[in-house]
């Protein structure tokens, strides 16, 4: 039987190098992609250390040719695909009023064009196959916005239409395509709540944080068993149906936690 192969986006860091060590240990095929191929090398290493296959291809995914170079070199190697890990992402977490017009757009590029784009350049391999699967990491934050990073809560809302939108339109292609939405998780992105994690790591849990190994064990298990959505920590399914039937009660709820967060 082929090996599964899987690309996976921002993997030099966080939950994106955490999925691809576990992964590793299933015998898969690894695509890692991101702009720091020195990170990337050390991903990598741990994957062949595991028993599984990696190829490095530096990408920045703002840019086409690279998604395109990504994508051929995987074809390249192995022929096919049969996941993509949409995981790259950045946050800026400044309120709208300090933030810069080029960041905006760079968030915007990254959390959503960018990942519409590396979906559309597997797409075709994908619906030729009649098989794949289409992993879109956006957030909890793209399900119940929350103040104070409103544009990286527009990308991961538009992460979420485009997922959702894209999975109907392929009913019985043959093609899965999930939404991922993770509560909080220690990692560069949220660097306040990484270093506090470190520093104090026997004090209280957070709401919803989550070690980055655990949300990968989810993706891996996400992967065996498609589904359209996933919400964690899954108790947060609540919070998404009060924010949409409630709203006033999740404005008094989400300040809270952000504030914690933060
Ligand atoms: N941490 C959380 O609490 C949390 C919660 C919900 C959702 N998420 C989402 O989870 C995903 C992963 O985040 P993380 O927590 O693992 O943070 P992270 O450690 O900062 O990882 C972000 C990854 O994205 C890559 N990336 C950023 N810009 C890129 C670009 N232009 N081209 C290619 N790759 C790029 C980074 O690699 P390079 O810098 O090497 O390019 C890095 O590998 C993001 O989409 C984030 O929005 C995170």
């Amino acid at each position: 039987m082929n090996k599964p192969v899987i690309i996976i986006t921002g993997a030099s860091s966080g939950i994106g190098a955490a999925t691809a060590r576990r992964l590793a240990r299933e015998n898969v095929c690894l695509t890692l992609a991101a702009r720091r191929a020195d990170r990337l090398q050390g991903v990598a290493s741990d994957v062949e250390k595991l028993g599984s296959e990696a190829l490095i291809v530096p990408t920045d995914v703002t840019n086409r040719a690279d998604i395109h170079h990504m994508v051929q070199a995987t074809l390249d190697r192995w022929g096919r695909i049969d996941v993509l890990l949409n995981d790259a992402g950045i946050s800026y977490d400044e309120p709208l009023v300090d933030l810069e017009p080029d960041k905006i757009r760079n968030e915007v590029q990254v959390n959503l064009i960018a990942l519409i784009e590396c979906t559309q350049a597997v797409l075709p391999v994908m619906l030729g196959q009649k098989s794949g699967h289409i992993i879109n990491v956006a957030s909890i934050e793209g399900l119940v916005a929350t103040p104070g990073s409103s544009v990286y809560c527009a990308t991961k809302f538009g992460v979420f239409g485009f997922s959702d939108s894209l999975r109907r339109q392929l009913r019985d292609s043959g093609i899965h395509v999930s939404a991922f939405c993770p509560g909080y998780t220690p990692s560069e992105i949220t660097p306040r709540l990484k270093a506090h994690v470190e520093v104090r790591p026997d004090a209280p849990h957070h709401p919803g944080l989550m070690p980055t190994n655990y949300v990968a064990d989810q993706i891996a298990r996400l992967i065996r068993h498609p589904r359209r959505m996933v919400i964690l920590p899954r108790s947060w399914s609540v919070l998404v149906l009060v924010a949409f039937l409630f709203p006033g009660i999740a404005d008094a709820l989400v300040s809270k936690f952000k504030a914690k967060r933060t």
